[in-house]
């Protein structure tokens, strides 16, 4: 690959990836000409969390029955306390317009009948109303294959798959990459590009650009058990922290209440629109629980559904909760779930006559990158958008099929911004080149795999669902210790795809470790045997993480 300067890079091709990427190329800049765009994905071009979405996307579409108010309040009463109002409401008031976008980019949702001109809305948890626009269980896979057509045929975009960002480049006061040379610094105060990791050669590249965004999803791999693909290993987040950006609220990491459990069943969400058509919680005995824990019982936010199950599991020392939605008709059941039913079925359930097996799994990562409305960060010309960034919608919990609105209200906002600064300035094409002339190959892979697995499930069993400081000091000494064998073998060897992301799973393990040993409370997500209560005197606030070179960065 050469280094031909681009106007922006976009790494990430999910939901926000691809909602920018198409709102930049139909765009034309001031001077009318069309912006040249880098479109990246580590993986494959459709992997990625959105491609698995199932419940849908929340926006007011009914207005006879719903309103933005509505809307507004449900989000702020799921987010117990910590959502910022501009951002929600910011969010909400573009709902219809984003949808509508879709719509027209050829993205087909499900109808209330099939020759039917209206959308079949249905209901999640903490929903007052039925808003959720959906395709089938498979929302998810709508919206990526239909906006990835489109992306497909702009000229002006193109798709680097299986190429995964290493680092930002940022000038002048970042902290240069431990594989470049100090004394190659250029001399703008932005991100002037990126390094760019060919997983299918292992050659490093530096790609300039004038702008870059990341798109690059969220963190839940670094727990054990997740609804998350193997893509979500908070490198965006990692990245920026690296590169001087303040992040916020990683302790909020949502566990999804309901995933398959079957020894097979890899990570598989059973949707909460189950539950929004219907379907009970159940101990394996049969007794319903959900009552006992919130008045809106199954339709309660997700943290308190996941915790009352966790609750649940551990007093009666069972290794799952059922989850039943067998009162609705067979027919019912595998037109509005088709995926789930054929899934499940696979493993030999019949959700149409059985109950199934579920637990909860770690699923979306609340924090992030600190951005404003406009997706801008921290270190000029570096946007973030989608569940890499922190907009202050979802607040200590997000609420459900809000997230896929975030990504294309966000990616919007990013390329109308982008838009009206590309011709302020310039690319630099001479960006400190990559070197890896002191290091080499390793034969020593098993260090990676070990510490990829041992992070993850210290993870789980010390910040995950119900925490305890006795939990936190141990996962934060465990940290510690894996950062710095980490660090050593990034320096001495050259580097693959498994180590960039095992490197970014430690950053973002620590920095969540860190957000949780700060709150000393509990609220939304964030669960602490220590501190079980809210303390709205001195918690009703963010827990704001600043990188050490933030300063360096900022101050001139
Ligand atoms: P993603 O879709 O995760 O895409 C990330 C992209 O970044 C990928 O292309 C990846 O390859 C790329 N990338 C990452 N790191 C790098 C790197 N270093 N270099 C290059 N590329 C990189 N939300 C809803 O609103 N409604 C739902 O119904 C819903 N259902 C869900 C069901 C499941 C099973 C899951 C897992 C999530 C669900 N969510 C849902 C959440 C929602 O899907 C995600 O929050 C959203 O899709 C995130 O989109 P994104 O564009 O930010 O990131
Ligand atoms: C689901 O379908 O339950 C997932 C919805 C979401 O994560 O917003």
């Amino acid at each position: 690959m050469n280094t031909e300067c681009f106007d922006v890079i976009i790494v990430g091709t999910g939901a926000a990836g691809l909602t920018v990427a198409l709102e930049l190329a139909e765009q034309t800049s001031q001077a009318n000409e069309k912006p040249t765009i880098a479109l990246i994905s580590k993986g494959p071009i459709h992997e990625g969390a959105t491609l698995y979405a199932q419940g849908g996307i929340a926006a007011v579409l009914d207005e006879d029955n719903d309103s933005i108010d509505f809307h507004v309040k449900d989000t702020i009463n799921a987010g117990a306390g910590l959502c910022h109002e501009d951002s929600v409401k910011f969010t909400i008031a573009h709902g219809k317009e984003s949808i509508d976008w879709v719509i027209d980019k050829g993205v087909k949702f499900s109808k209330e009948e099939e020759n039917d001109s209206t959308y079949h809305l249905t209901r999640e948890g903490g929903h007052s109303h039925r808003r959720v626009i959906h395709a089938a269980d498979a929302t998810g896979h709508a919206l990526s294959e239909g906006l990835l057509a489109q992306v497909r045929q702009a000229e002006n975009i193109t798709l680097f798959e299986h190429h995964m960002v290493v680092d930002l480049i940022v000038s002048p006061h970042s902290e240069i990459p431990s594989h470049t040379s100090p004394s190659q610094k250029s001399i703008e105060k932005q991100c002037v590009g990126i390094y760019l990791l060919n997983t299918q050669t292992n050659q490093v590249t530096e790609v300039p650009a004038k702008f870059t965004i990341l798109a690059t999803g969220g963190a839940s791999k670094v727990y054990l058990y997740t609804s998350n693909p193997d893509s979500s290993t908070g490198d965006g987040i990692a990245m920026a922290w690296r590169a001087g950006c303040r992040v916020a609220n990683m302790e909020f990491n949502q566990f999804h209440p309901t995933c398959l459990y079957h020894p097979k069943a890899k990570s598989f969400l059973i949707s909460e629109a189950l539950r929004g058509e219907g379907a009970k919680l159940k101990l394996i005995d049969g007794t319903l629980f959900m009552h006992k824990f919130d008045e809106r019982e199954e339709l309660a936010p997700r943290d308190i559904v996941a915790q009352a199950i966790d609750y649940e599991m551990k007093r009666t020392g069972s290794d799952f909760v059922y989850l039943d939605i067998t009162h609705k008709s067979p027919e019912f059941i595998k037109d509005h779930f088709p995926t789930i039913y054929k899934r499940c079925l696979s493993f030999g359930i019949d959700i149409t006559c059985e109950p199934i097996p579920v637990v909860p799994a770690a699923h979306y990562t609340c924090g992030g990158i600190m951005t404003n409305l406009d997706g801008q960060t921290d270190i000029s010309n570096l946007y973030a958008i989608g569940e890499t960034a922190f907009t202050g919608l979802h607040g200590a919990n997000r609420m459900a099929s809000n997230s896929l609105l975030e990504c294309l209200v966000f990616g919007k906002a990013a390329a109308e911004k982008i838009k009206t600064e590309l011709q302020r300035y310039v690319c630099e094409p001479l960006l400190p080149p990559w070197d890896d002339s002191r290091v080499t190959g390793s034969e020593e892979g098993v260090v990676v795999t070990h510490n990829w697995d041992e992070l993850r499930r210290f993870m789980w069993n010390y910040v995950g669902i119900v925490r305890k400081n006795k939990r936190l000091l141990l996962a934060k000494q465990r940290i510690k210790l894996l950062q710095r064998e980490i660090d050593d073998y990034y320096r001495q060897y050259l580097i693959n795809s498994d180590l960039i992301e095992l490197r970014n799973l430690a950053t973002v393990a620590e920095l969540i470790i860190d957000s949780a040993m700060d709150r000393k409370e509990s609220r939304g997500i964030h669960y602490t045997l220590d501190y079980p209560y809210k303390d709205d005197k001195k918690f009703l606030k963010d827990t704001i993480l600043v990188p050490p070179n933030y300063h360096e960065i900022n101050s001139c």
